[in-house]
């Protein structure tokens, strides 16, 4: 086989995927501004100088590829750039070596790697297009992106009580690992910035120090160790998600390593809980000290047709992550939420009988809510919601799958039901942890796989989403 150098196959990659691109572009609609052809270069270029994005930090850049929709410049590529390109284009990734960079039309950049970017265009292009460029990038040195550290800063952008003792706390960040749903950030609740008293003098927990306790500071209840919280959501600033989700197809919005970027976390306050009292202290602009994401998230892949997903009072914040990357996916989702009484759903509940959540229905899903008590959607469990559902919907043939985050007790039900129903289950085991990464072993649960002896694991690790047929509920 002959070799060609780097530099020939670097051109010829980027001439192989721009035609892909374009070729998803008119698929969708869009009508590209630029290609790869010679000749669409060069009124690419003279295009582009004049369909500037002010905003935007790399104007001065010529993208390889522009698409427009009526005359609005809807998103610009910059297919596999040199990595002087993409220090130039920003600072915050010059550890990328090759990748796809994209900005959206708020200016927010993102990085797709280009062997997600290849398994996505599986559905719109052939076998030997995506053969030949397969071929090519084996010819370039490297075409990963070394990753960025799992410890960062973020600063928060709001911190709002939505519902009493309930909490959406928004931290924007720059460029870190890209999440899946059902990952977690082990947040470090720091109680220190809002309280300059002599009790916290020798804890300091912000400024880069490992905090350290000293004589009745260890009988008193400090949240000394990290606390794990689901995420909610992840995607560019908010300030700027004017994205081309509405425009461009959501279905590509899940490829995105968006350069800055915001996650959600949704949680509740404990009353007795050192860890959620100092996290609902934080404001706008303070800094917050995250390591993250951590754990094995839900598995979407391969993707089911139906997807039902069932919440457990304050388990149910990770769905709507899940919710969200499912519809991007074209499965067709159903949720179910349940908690003890109204006050412990954490979403805002609207309409008459206190089962309508806004939050979700901007997705175009309609959850049910059930409360024990009665006091919110239909009473009794969430599980018998569930139940009712699959009487009337299950078929021997159906390709539904369960997705499930809430109490154990919720959660052993589930594993009844879906054996029932003979359905795949996944749910996200919260179990209290201390490290988060596999280091202390305070996690473990019991597992059995199918001919395989039984097994402690941790769920830091492992999970926290496990088959629910492995696990052992009752060991
Ligand atoms: C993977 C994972 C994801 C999580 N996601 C979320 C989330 O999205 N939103 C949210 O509000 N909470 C979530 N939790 C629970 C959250 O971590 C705890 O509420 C938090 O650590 C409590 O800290 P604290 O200092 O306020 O209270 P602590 O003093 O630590 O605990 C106060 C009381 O709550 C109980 N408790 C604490 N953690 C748990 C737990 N995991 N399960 C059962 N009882 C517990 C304690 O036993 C104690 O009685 C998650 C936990 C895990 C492991
Ligand atoms: S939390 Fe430390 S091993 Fe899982």
């Amino acid at each position: 086989m002959t070799r060609v150098s780097v530099s020939a196959a670097r051109e010829q990659v980027r001439f192989a995927l721009t035609e892909l691109v374009s070729f998803y572009a008119r698929e969708k609609g869009f009508r590209p501004l630029s290609g790869a052809s010679g000749k669409s270069k060069r009124r690419a270029s003279r295009l582009s100088a004049r369909t500037r994005i002010p905003h935007a930090k790399t104007a001065a850049f010529e993208p390889d590829l522009i698409w427009l929709d009526g005359k609005r410049v809807v998103w610009k590529f910059y297919v596999f750039p040199e990595r002087a390109t993409l220090r130039r284009l920003n600072r915050n990734i010059d550890f990328a070596v090759h990748a796809i960079v994209c900005e959206d039309s708020a200016g927010n950049l993102g990085i797709i790697e280009p062997s997600q970017f290849l398994s996505h265009m599986s559905a719109v292009s052939s076998a030997a297009e995506q053969e030949k460029v397969r071929s090519l990038t084996r010819d370039i040195a490297s075409v990963s992106i070394p990753y960025p550290d799992f410890h960062f800063k973020g600063t928060v952008r709001k911190n709002s009580e939505f519902v009493k003792d309930h909490f959406s706390l928004c931290i924007q960040t720059g460029f870190v690992h890209k999440p899946a749903p059902g990952q977690f950030l082990q947040v470090l609740c720091d109680p220190g910035p809002h309280d300059e008293s002599t009790r916290y003098r020798s804890h300091r927990y912000s400024d880069g120090r490992w905090p350290t306790l000293r004589g009745i500071e260890l009988l008193d209840k400090r949240p000394f160790l990290r606390r794990p919280f689901s995420i909610a959501s992840y995607g560019p600033p908010h300030s700027t998600r004017r994205t081309g989700d509405a425009h461009f197809g959501a279905e590509w919005m899940h490829l995105i390593h968006w350069v800055q970027s915001e996650f959600e976390i949704i949680y509740r306050r404990l009353p007795e809980g050192p860890g959620t009292t100092a996290l609902a202290r934080d404001k706008a602009g303070d800094t917050i000290d995250i390591v993250g994401p951590l754990g094995r998230g839900f598995t979407i892949s391969p993707l089911p047709k139906v997807a039902l997903l069932v919440g457990g009072g304050i388990g149910s914040p990770p769905l709507v992550f899940l919710a969200n990357e499912l519809l991007r996916n074209g499965v067709e989702a159903h949720v179910f939420l349940g908690a003890v009484t109204a006050s412990k759903i954490p979403f805002r509940l609207t309409g008459e009988a206190g089962n309508r959540i806004a939050r979700f229905e901007r997705m175009g899903i309609s959850p049910v809510v059930s409360t024990d008590d009665g006091s919110a959607g239909r009473r009794g469990l969430v599980t018998e919601a569930l139940v009712e559902y699959l009487e009337k919907e299950w078929g021997p043939s159906s390709a539904i799958k369960i997705f499930a985050c809430g109490p154990r007790p919720m959660l052993a039900a589930l594993d009844g039901i879906a054996g029932r129903y003979k359905l795949p289950c996944e749910a996200l085991l919260e179990e209290r942890m201390a490290c988060g990464f596999g280091a202390c072993i305070s996690c473990v649960c019991a597992v059995k796989e199918p001919g395989q002896k039984a097994r402690f694991t941790r769920i830091c690790t492992e999970g926290p989403a496990f088959d629910v047929a492995t696990v052992m509920w009752h060991a």
